[in-house]
């Protein structure tokens, strides 16, 4: 059977991609299976880059095929800030709480309407004998002024969907997972890997 290195720590993605890619005849391996790879530093401008750096990582030390993926928040307002800084957006090991806080400030006077974000996340695909594919996935909404929900990670309490008239950690894992930037792009990777006959 076909193997795939998933180079994440998160249970959560690894519990997402196994659900898409259920139906295909692959071995899913993560971290648990590598427990001695280390990823490496994100040192990338993009999502995209970053992605690819933790990928080509995964998959020169696993030798088998290798996906990672790297997320994050975009705002327009703030010219796309924090991008590949989300996770450390207010410093090294930060924590969601400090991170929001910092972005409620710096949006305290971006009034409605000029509060748009964006969620993106980046999946590279890399195979030993030097295949790369990428596939991305955005979902646009809009930055509230306070928290809403309890669901959910990160910046969803912030993060409202004007379509469902809710915040992202007011969806169930299900609905998130189904219009969320990483379920997007997963999507679409499992898209390229059938077209490619890798699944
Ligand atoms: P990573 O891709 O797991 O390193 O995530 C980067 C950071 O982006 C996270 O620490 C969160 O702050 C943010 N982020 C990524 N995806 C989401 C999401 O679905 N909801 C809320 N925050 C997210």
């Amino acid at each position: 059977m076909k193997q795939l290195f998933f180079a994440t720590g998160n249970q959560g993605k690894v519990k997402e991609l196994m659900s898409l890619i259920a139906p295909y005849e692959i071995e899913i391996l993560t971290m648990n299976d590598f427990p001695d790879f280390e990823a490496p530093e994100e040192t990338g401008a993009t999502f995209r880059e970053n992605a690819y750096i933790k990928a080509k990582a995964a998959a020169d030390y696993s030798g088998i095929p290798a996906l990672a993926d790297d997320s994050g928040i975009t705002v327009d307002a703030l010219n796309g800030a924090p991008g590949v800084y989300s996770a450390r957006y207010s410093g090294e090991n930060a924590t969601s709480e400090a991170n929001n806080q910092k972005l409620l400030d710096a949006m305290k006077y971006v009034p409605t309407g000029q509060r748009q974000a964006q969620f993106r996340a980046s999946l590279a695909l890399v195979f030993p004998d030097g295949r790369i594919f990428y596939s991305e996935g955005v979902v646009e909404g809009e930055l509230l002024f306070e928290y809403r929900g309890s669901g959910g990670f990160g910046y969803d309490p912030l993060f409202y969907l004007e379509s469902f008239g809710k915040t992202t950690a007011e969806l169930t894992m299900e609905e998130k997972n189904k219009i969320s930037h990483r379920g997007r792009a997963f999507q679409g990777m499992v898209a390229q890997m059938v077209e490619i006959g890798e699944l």
